[in-house]
This record gives structure tokens, sequence and C-alpha cells, in this order.
């Protein structure tokens, strides 16, 4: 189950069905960054031994799906390259803590809503695109989506107690609600 609080606007599946190339583009920054911040995670805590193997094995699965949209785009003529990235995560992540093990708490709860939103669009598209090649592939990748959204929480569960862990998906789920909602209407996964 999503823990997200709230519904994506048809608005961004208008934007990105229209502009799927940029989408595309931009999904692929997407599944580098996500390996990019697991592999952090493992380099920072490495006195945390429960996140080291999950995390592992979450990294390459975003790797094997950044190559495959890498793979995709190449099919479409396109290559990838540099672009401008939606404000979405760095704002998100303004609700991490400072100090231990806050600061990891909320890390993990905000790597997790980025999992969920993602798994949210993905399943928009998988379910609205045309082209049937595109919509299988959004379909297989929203199901690893879902599965590393709960990857991360549980990853946070031996950090803290089940009430405070609830209580802080609940705060960071309403922040990435209007983190989502003042995004600017630009063709990219989380705008
Ligand atoms: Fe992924
Ligand atoms: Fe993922």
């Amino acid at each position: 189950m999503l823990r997200l609080r709230s519904q994506t606007d048809p608005a961004w599946l208008e934007r990105a069905l229209a502009d799927m190339d940029t989408i595309l583009l931009d999904h692929a920054h997407c599944e580098k960054k996500a390996a990019s911040t697991a592999i952090n995670l493992i380099f920072k805590y490495q006195d945390h031994p429960w996140l080291m193997l999950p995390l592992s094995a979450l990294a390459r699965e975003e790797l094997e799906h950044f190559e495959r949209v890498v793979g995709v785009l190449r099919a479409r003529g396109l290559e990838f390259g540099r672009l401008s990235p939606s404000p979405y995560a760095g704002q998100l992540h303004q609700a991490v803590r400072r100090g231990e093990p806050e600061r990891l708490v909320d890390t993990l709860i905000c790597c997790a809503f980025i999992e969920a939103r993602s798994c949210e669009r993905m399943k928009l598209l998988s379910e609205t695109l045309p082209d049937p090649e595109l919509a299988a592939l959004y379909g297989d990748l929203l199901a690893s989506e879902a599965r590393h959204h709960q990857t991360y929480l549980d990853l946070a569960a031996p950090l803290v107690d089940r009430p405070t862990l609830e209580a802080r998906v609940r705060a960071i789920g309403a922040h990435e609600a209007a983190v989502l909602g003042e995004a600017p209407p630009l063709a990219r996964l989380h705008c």
C-alpha cells in the first residue's frame, strides 16, 4: 500500500503524454539518482548493517531501470543527456531533521515517498500510453517501485518505535503532497 496523501492531478498526465521524450529523459535521470542515493546511504551508514544488502539490491535494480530507459530513449532516436531536474526531490528533503537517528529516519521516509509517487505516476502512464511497449515498460517498473517504497519504510523501522515512525510518515506525506502541489508545470516525472 502506498502512503501518498494526494492523488496526481490529471493535468500532469496530459503534460506527460504530450512530451514523452522529455518524461523518458527525466525518468532516466530519476533511476540514476535513485541508484546513487541508495549507494550513498551504504557509504554513509556503514554502522547500520541491516541497510547494506537491501540498499545494494535496490541500487542494482535502479541501475537496471536506468539501462532500460536509456535503451528506450535510443530506440526513439534520442541520446541520454543533461536535463534540469524537478525541484521536487530537493524540496521534499527539506523535511529531513538534523541529528541521528532522525536524519536517517526522515531520509528513508523521503525516499519511500519518491518511490511511491513514481509508482503512482507509472501506473497512470501504463494505463494510458497508446504505445503498448512503453505501457508495458511502465507496468513492469511500477511493481519494483512499489516494492522499493516498502523497502525504505522497512529499513526505517529498527530506528524508532512504531508510533513515532507512523507520525513521521504522516507528516512527511503531507509535506510531499504540498511540495508536489507547488511544483512548476514541467514535463517531469515529479512535477
Ligand atoms: Fe526504478
Ligand atoms: Fe525505485
